[in-house]
């Protein structure tokens, strides 16, 4: 399968023709990743001092805005707040493209969280789990999902011209099928007790259960690694990417300075609900999940 779907779409608010939404929304759900090579982020003049890992605290690898405060970072109140300002202008541009390219999700998007990635990526051996420089799809330990898409709009804003370089796998069907034997059902009664214990923000349904140990299996499995099917994908600076990350398998091998915004979609919002991790999973297993 062809994974990028390339478009040429150069503004966060684009007029797009209906034919040409069609043709997104069914690549989108459909697994790919949405590319869009001249769509840039701009930082104003005095936002390029913001173009250094510096501004880390070293408390977490990413820098996040939550409401309209930045955590994870470092530097006086007003850098802070500039900082905050930039990301959410981001936010809103991200938020604007999702909504000009997929009017079907209207009122059900929920916005979730922004990121400021001004890192290098790197391989970090010691955490398996942690590390993203594998292949992967996104399910949040902390958050149980019960279905609900994880959409992502990530720009490469890197100013030395280093691409975001980014290795995709194999489909989510085929991967699932790899998996599923590995997985063994929750524990009776584990759910709630994580849940009350307030590891779990509520309770993981059997779904959050399984995309976890997707997750997890295909990190820990070196075998995978090295010989799942898998594309090198180079994006440059000055481009904008959009993909399902918890139906897109994924890793980022190299690069430096990237903006990520997520929101959420129901699977009833979906198109194609039948392409949903959710519904694929229940196919397989031949049982509800959530
Ligand atoms: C990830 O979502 O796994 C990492 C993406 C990136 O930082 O390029
Ligand atoms: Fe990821």
């Amino acid at each position: 399968m062809q994974v990028l779907l390339e478009s040429f779409i150069s503004a966060w608010q684009a007029l797009v023709s209906d034919e040409d939404r069609t043709t997104l929304i069914d690549a989108l759900e459909a697994g790919k990743i949405l590319y869009f090579y001249s769509l840039a982020f701009s930082f104003s003049d005095f936002e390029k001092k913001f173009l250094s890992p510096h501004w880390l605290d070293g408390s977490r690898k990413n820098i996040s805005l939550q409401g309209d405060t930045v955590r994870g970072a470092r530097g006086d109140e007003s850098d802070l707040q500039q900082l905050a300002t930039m990301m959410s202008r981001f936010a809103g541009q991200a938020t604007q493209l999702v909504q000009t390219l997929f009017p079907q999700y209207g009122e059900q998007l929920r916005t979730a969280r922004t990121s400021y990635r001004p890192a290098r990526v790197t391989h970090r051996k010691a955490s398996w789990r942690k590390d993203d420089s594998r292949l992967h799809v996104d399910a949040f330990p902390s958050r149980p999902s019960h279905g609900e898409r994880i959409l992502r709009v990530f720009t490469n804003v890197n100013p030395h011209g280093e691409a975001r370089v980014w290795q995709a796998g194999e489909s989510f069907a085929d991967a699932a099928q790899h998996f599923l034997p590995r997985i063994r059902k929750p524990l009776p009664g584990s759910a709630a007790l994580m849940a009350a214990l307030g590891i779990t923000k509520g309770k993981r349904s059997e779904y959050d259960h399984i995309m976890l140990h997707l997750h997890d299996e295909m990190k820990a499995d070196s075998e995978y690694q090295r010989c799942a099917q898998q594309q090198r994908i180079e994006f440059p600076p000055g481009t904008t990417w959009v993909c399902f990350s918890d139906q897109v398998l994924h890793a980022a091998l190299e690069g430096q300075y990237l903006l990520e915004h997520t929101v959420h979609v129901p699977v009833s919002a979906q198109q194609h609900p039948e392409c949903s991790p959710l519904h694929m999973l229940e196919n397989l297993i031949g049982r509800q999940l959530t």
